[in-house]
């Protein structure tokens, strides 16, 4: 018979993700519905330690579903990687009567719940961040909003870049990962993507294909270069320089972080959202949930952070397939 839960702490840690609301609000109403009181950390385990903790009620959830951010605030707390901080914040949850804490954020963020675990916490990790950079989910919270708001920016570039006859080199978030700049490139039909997991940094061949395309008449050329490689102003001044085509370098940047969640997000992250809960109910500890293969699952933290994930091969191909052929 597994310990009865009676107070679950949520909080949001790392960066914030669209979608992370949907997903306070299923926890707050899924374990209130269940009897067990919520509290909700502000500000990540920065606010724990500094014991920013308040009571959570329905309505404290209402009308937050179609808001981008989170109402918990979100912090990053490098300190929390020392075990003096993290004994802390265990004895912070015991003091706080809260026997189960949801973590909504990325790798960094499940590494501090699996310490608090190991603390006599039960902990369950909710996958949220806009890089899809988590290996044993195919869904994180707020990927599917960040995309769409980006690809929707592209292609305004894109009109303004086809009038001018320019290059255009448009920079997407993902310092790790290079999941948000493929999709935009496909979904974008650019000539270029150039992601840290596959780009060799040989700008000449780029060069040589632009002067190519404009050989065939073609007005515009759009590269869409992921955060991991960066360098987009330096870039555009030296494509410029060498072919002569105008070039423009733009950077998305925070745009593509807030914003209205789709509704795949909201329904995904209430999903997970409650899941945790009803992990927590089980006396499930140190889990993740997570997406795959069309389901919603969970894993072990620790068996969860050991994964890899790759960029997809057939999409990173198919994007060349369709962009030059
Ligand atoms: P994400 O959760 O999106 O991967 P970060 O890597 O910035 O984002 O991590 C978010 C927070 O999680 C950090 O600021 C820190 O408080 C905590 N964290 C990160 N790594 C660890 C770790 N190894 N041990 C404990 N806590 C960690
Ligand atoms: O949350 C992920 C992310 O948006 C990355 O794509 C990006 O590299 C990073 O966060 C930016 O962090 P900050 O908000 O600290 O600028």
């Amino acid at each position: 018979m597994s310990k009865k839960v009676n107070t679950i702490g949520v909080l949001t840690s790392g960066g914030d993700a669209p979608g992370m609301n949907a997903a306070i609000r299923a926890v707050v109403r899924t374990a209130l519905a269940e009897g067990i009181n919520v509290k909700g950390i502000r500000r990540g385990y920065l606010g724990l330690l500094e014991e920013d903790i308040f009571e959570m009620k329905s309505k404290n959830v209402s009308d937050i579903i179609q808001r981008g951010g989170t109402i918990l605030y979100t912090a990053r707390c490098p300190e929390f990687v020392l075990p003096e901080r993290q004994d802390e914040a265990a004895a912070i949850c015991r003091k706080h009567g809260i026997d189960g804490l949801v973590v909504i954020g990325g790798d960094g963020s499940f590494r501090g719940a699996a310490a608090l675990a190991k603390r006599g916490i039960n902990t369950v990790g909710v996958p949220g961040t806009i890089d899809l950079d988590i290996s044993c989910t195919d869904y994180t919270i707020g990927f599917d909003t960040a995309i769409n708001t980006a690809v929707e920016t592209i292609d305004r570039v894109r009109d303004t870049s086809t009038s001018h006859e320019r290059c255009s080199i448009i920079e997407v978030m993902g310092r790790h990962a290079g999941h948000i700049a493929l999709w935009c490139g496909i979904a974008n039909g650019a000539e270029e993507i150039l992601i840290a997991e596959r780009y060799d940094y040989d700008e000449v061949k780029i060069i040589k294909r632009i002067n190519k395309r404009r050989e065939t008449g073609k007005k515009h050329y759009i590269i869409i270069n992921a955060e991991g490689v960066g360098e987009s102003e330096n870039m555009a001044k030296r494509i410029e320089a060498v072919t002569g085509m105008e070039t423009r370098a733009t950077i998305i940047g925070h745009a593509q972080r807030g914003g209205t969640p789709t509704a795949r997000d909201r329904v995904y992250g209430s999903v997970m959202g409650a899941k945790a809960v009803d992990l927590l109910i089980s006396g499930a500890s140190n889990r993740v949930v997570a997406y795959k293969d069309s389901q919603f699952v969970d894993y072990d933290i620790e068996e969860a952070l050991a994964m890899t994930k790759d960029i997809d091969q057939y999409m990173y191909e198919l994007s060349m397939r369709l962009s030059r052929g």
